[in-house]
C-alpha cells in the first residue's frame, strides 16, 4: 500500500491505495471553509489549518502503517505554505517507518483521476480546468504530456470564483455559479473571448470585466447563466479546433471545475459530433483529492523514481510536468 497526502491548496486529504490492485483502501478530505468569507484562499489560514486537520486525518490510517511500502506527496505546484505542511508531515513519517518518499505533481495527479482504479491509458487529449490551470494537453503514446494551449491570464475556475465574488457569492465560487446559472437566462450578450482568433488560447480576465459592466443592469441569476454558457463556449471553441483533426479520439476533462455539469454537457455533445470518447473522473474526485496523488504514485513506485528527504522538495511553479 501506499499512504498519499495532498495540501497544495485550501484541502487536506489523505488517502491510501493498494498498489497491486488499485483499490482505496482509506480516504479522507477535510476541506477549508473558513476561506469561504475571504473570496480566495488565504495561504497563512490555509497553512494554519493544514496542520491541525493533516494529523486529524492521519490518526485514522495508523492501522495501516505495517502494510506501506512508500509515503507520497504533492510537491507543487500549489500554494508554497501549504505544499509545506504535507511535505513535512511526508518526510517525517517516511523517516519515522524508513520507507521511501515519492513526490506527486499535483496536475499528473488530476490526469491520473481519470484512472483511478484501472491501467493509465495514453494517445488522448485531456482538458485540465482547475483553480490555478486552464490547458489542453495530449498525453501521447509515451506518456509525454504536452501543453497544446494555456490560459494568459485568470483560469476557468478562478473566472468563476472572481465572478462569484463580484456578485457577493462566497468561496470557491464555481458550484455556486452553476446553482444560480440554472435559475437565470443567457441574455447578457457576453461576447466569447478570442472568438475570430485561430491562436489556440484561453483568455478570462476580459470576459471577468464585461461581467462587472453588466452588475448593474441584470439579475445574479441572470449574470451567472450568460457568464456560465459563454465561459463554457469559449472553452469549447478552442477544444473543437483540436479535435477536428486529431488523431486520437478520447477527450478527458480534469480539475476542479470538470464537476460543472454544463460543461461537461456541452464538450459531450462535441465528442459526440467528433466521434470521440470522453473520459471523465468520478464527480468526488474531481477537485482536489489525495486519491489521485496516491495512484500517480503507484506509476512512480513501479519505476523506483523515489525523492530525496534532504531537499527542500516544493516549488509553487510545475517542474516536473514532463509525463504522467
Ligand atoms: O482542482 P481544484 O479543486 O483546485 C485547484 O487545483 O485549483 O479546483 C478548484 C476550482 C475552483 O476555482 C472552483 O471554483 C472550481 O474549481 N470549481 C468549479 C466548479 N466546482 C469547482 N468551477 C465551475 N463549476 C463548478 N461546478
Ligand atoms: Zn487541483
Amino acid at each position: 500500500m501506499i499512504l498519499a497526502i495532498e495540501s497544495s491548496c485550501d484541502d487536506s486529504s489523505i488517502a491510501i491505495i493498494d498498489t497491486k490492485d488499485l483499490k482505496e483502501v482509506f480516504y479522507e478530505k477535510i476541506s477549508q471553509n473558513e476561506h469561504s468569507a475571504f473570496g480566495g484562499v488565504v495561504p497563512e489560514l490555509a497553512s494554519r489549518l493544514h496542520t491541525i486537520a493533516l494529523p486529524n486525518i492521519l490518526k485514522q490510517t495508523k492501522q495501516y502503517f505495517p502494510n506501506l511500502k512508500a509515503i507520497a506527496v504533492t510537491n507543487e505546484p500549489g500554494l508554497s505554505v501549504s505544499l509545506q505542511s504535507g511535505v513535512a508531515m511526508a518526510k517525517a513519517l517516511a523517516l519515522s517507518l524508513k520507507l521511501p518518499l515519492i513526490t506527486v505533481n499535483h496536475l499528473v495527479g488530476h490526469i491520473c483521476s481519470l484512472f483511478l482504479n484501472e491501467d493509465i491509458q495514453n494517445n488522448f487529449l485531456c482538458l485540465l480546468v482547475s483553480g490555478g490551470h486552464t490547458q489542453i494537453l495530449k498525453i501521447n503514446k509515451n506518456y509525454e504530456i504536452q501543453i497544446l494551449a494555456k490560459t494568459n491570464d485568470d483560469s476557468f475556475g478562478e473566472s468563476f470564483d472572481k465572478v462569484a465574488k463580484m456578485l457577493d457569492l462566497s468561496y470557491p465560487g464555481g458550484p455556486i455559479v452553476e446553482e444560480l446559472a440554472k435559475k437565470g437566462k443567457n441574455i447578457c450578450n457576453f461576447t466569447t473571448p478570442l472568438k475570430d482568433k485561430t491562436r489556440l488560447e484561453y483568455s478570462f480576465s476580459g470576459l471577468k470585466n464585461q461581467v462587472r459592466l453588466a452588475l448593474n443592469d441584470f439579475s445574479k441569476n441572470d449574470i451567472c447563466a450568460s457568464f456560465q454558457a459563454t465561459a463554457i463556449n469559449h472553452i469549447c471553441d478552442k477544444i473543437e479546433l483540436f479535435m477536428k483533426d486529431s488523431e486520437c479520439k478520447m477527450l478527458g476533462i480534469v480539475g476542479g471545475a470538470s464537476a460543472n455539469l454544463a460543461l461537461r454537457k456541452e464538450i459531450e455533445l462535441l465528442c459526440n459530433k467528433y466521434n470521440f470518447s470522453l473520459k471523465l473522473a468520478p464527480l468526488k474526485y474531481c477537485s482536489d483529492n489525495a486519491l489521485m496523488i496516491a495512484r500517480a504514485a503507484v506509476l512512480k513506485y513501479k519505476r523506483a523514481e523515489f525523492a530525496n528527504l534532504n531537499t527542500e522538495l516544493i516549488s509553487p511553479v510545475p517542474t516536473d510536468f514532463r509525463r504522467i
